[in-house]
């Protein structure tokens, strides 16, 4: 389980440490940073698939993502009296992501790479400086398991740090250059958790949607971003899942419902069998509404649930009567998998609240920095980022 997740100077996200629950429910008005959170934590997962350089270039590299406030904020600025303004930079520019479990935290530190002859036609990748992986959640030197410094990986042996390789390029992490799962079990340790992570974004429901057409049936573990498996999805649930969480599921969200996977030569098509109705409605004729919350349930009884799954709005096209139904769901799942829900929907923030795990974040900007709501109440856990030098 996460533990704790610190995020510098990316975006609004200038510094911010949050510890974390098996239920983490993200809130805040428009543009207080809940999207540049999951962002963030896709840049973590993209970091375990080896693509972190190539995320944050597509974003619009540093000179986009990089936080644009001021280094430092003083006091007179912060009172009002001078107005906010940046000097020359003292420090490097950084961009910092990091994270603990249980065991094991990680942190990896982008920064400009350095000017090159003739000049690099890559503009937009930044490099990566620093990556550590360290015991326990607070980084101190001896505690270091794997470091990496530009291009060399060094790894704990019996006196101290040995250099492991020396050739890495800037483009790449560690987790896809060092794979010893022998000599360096960290590594593939956090690499296999990480990866493990689902996103869960915007499903589609629309009419040309793949979820309303029969789909070649194969077994399908985790529902496609889009939900165009739906019917393999919920067969396998049916099959090697929890098919009594799943017709609870419906039941508690359409009473009287009740979902069906017709498979017709290898052909998948979902059904669902709705109060009043004369016959089972083809998911060609599901709503909007009925079919995402399907999706959903899908995508959270996963019969192999990852380390942590992040939902972004769920409530989408979803009426406000469903969403203490889904709230159930969530809490339901929490605990077998993390799970980070970024929500709009008040109406679901509040069912959530009541779900064992809940730690909710409320955010706001202040100084165009994103900031927790009440974060003094928060056991916020002491955060040390690895240093450069
Ligand atoms: N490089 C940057 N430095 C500082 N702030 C930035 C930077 N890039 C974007 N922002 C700001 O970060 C804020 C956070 O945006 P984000 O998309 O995360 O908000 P949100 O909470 O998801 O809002 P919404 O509810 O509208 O989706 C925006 O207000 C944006 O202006
Ligand atoms: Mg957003």
């Amino acid at each position: 389980m996460l533990t704790t997740l610190a995020i510098a100077n990316y975006r609004s996200l200038r510094d911010l440490v949050l510890p974390l629950g098996r239920l983490n429910v993200v809130t805040g008005a428009n543009g207080t940073g809940k999207s540049s959170l999951y962002r963030a934590l896709r840049l973590l997962a993209d970091a375990a698939h080896g693509d972190v350089v190539g995320s944050l270039a597509r974003e619009g590299g540093l000179a986009s993502t990089l936080w644009a406030g001021p280094e430092t904020l003083s006091r007179a600025m912060l009172s009002g009296e001078h107005p906010v303004q940046g000097g020359p930079r003292k420090g490097p520019v950084r961009l910092q992501l990091g994270f603990s479990t249980d065991e094991l935290s990680y942190a990896v530190d982008l920064g400009l790479p350095p000017p090159q002859r003739p000049p690099s036609a890559f503009q937009l990748d930044p490099e990566i400086k620093r990556e550590s992986i360290w015991a326990g959640g607070t980084f101190h030197p001896a505690g270091v398991l794997v470091d990496r410094r530009n291009h060399v990986v060094s790894v704990r042996g019996d006196h101290g740090l040995d250099v492991f390789r020396s050739d890495l390029d800037g483009f790449r992490s560690l987790f896809t250059e060092v794979a010893d799962p022998v000599r360096v079990p960290e590594v593939s340790l956090l690499r296999e958790t990480v990866r493990s992570w689902r996103f869960y974004d915007h499903f589609r429901s629309d009419a040309g949607s793949p979820a309303r057409r029969a789909q070649v049936g194969t077994r399908t573990t985790a529902l496609s971003h889009d939900g165009g498996d739906l019917a393999a999805a919920l067969q396998t649930i049916v099959e090697i899942g929890d098919v009594e969480a799943l017709h609870e599921a419906v039941s508690d969200a359409f009473p009287g419902g009740r979902v069906e996977v017709v498979a017709r030569d290898g052909w998948f098509e979902v059904e669902m069998v709705q109060h009043g109705l004369l016959r089972p409605l083809r998911a060609a004729e599901l709503s909007d509404g009925t079919l995402r919350y399907l999706m959903w349930i899908a995508a959270l009884l996963t019969p192999r649930p990852p380390a942590l799954l992040v939902l972004n709005e769920p409530e989408t096209s979803l009426h406000p009567d469903l969403l203490p139904a889904l709230a159930r769901l969530v809490g339901r799942v929490a605990s077998r998998s993390q799970v980070w829900v970024v929500t709009h929907a008040r109406a679901l923030a509040e069912a959530l609240a009541d779900q064992p795990g809940h730690v909710g974040f409320e955010l706001m900007k202040e100084f165009g920095q994103t900031e927790v709501m009440g974060a003094h109440a928060l056991e916020v856990p002491a955060w040390r980022w690895p240093s450069r030098g």
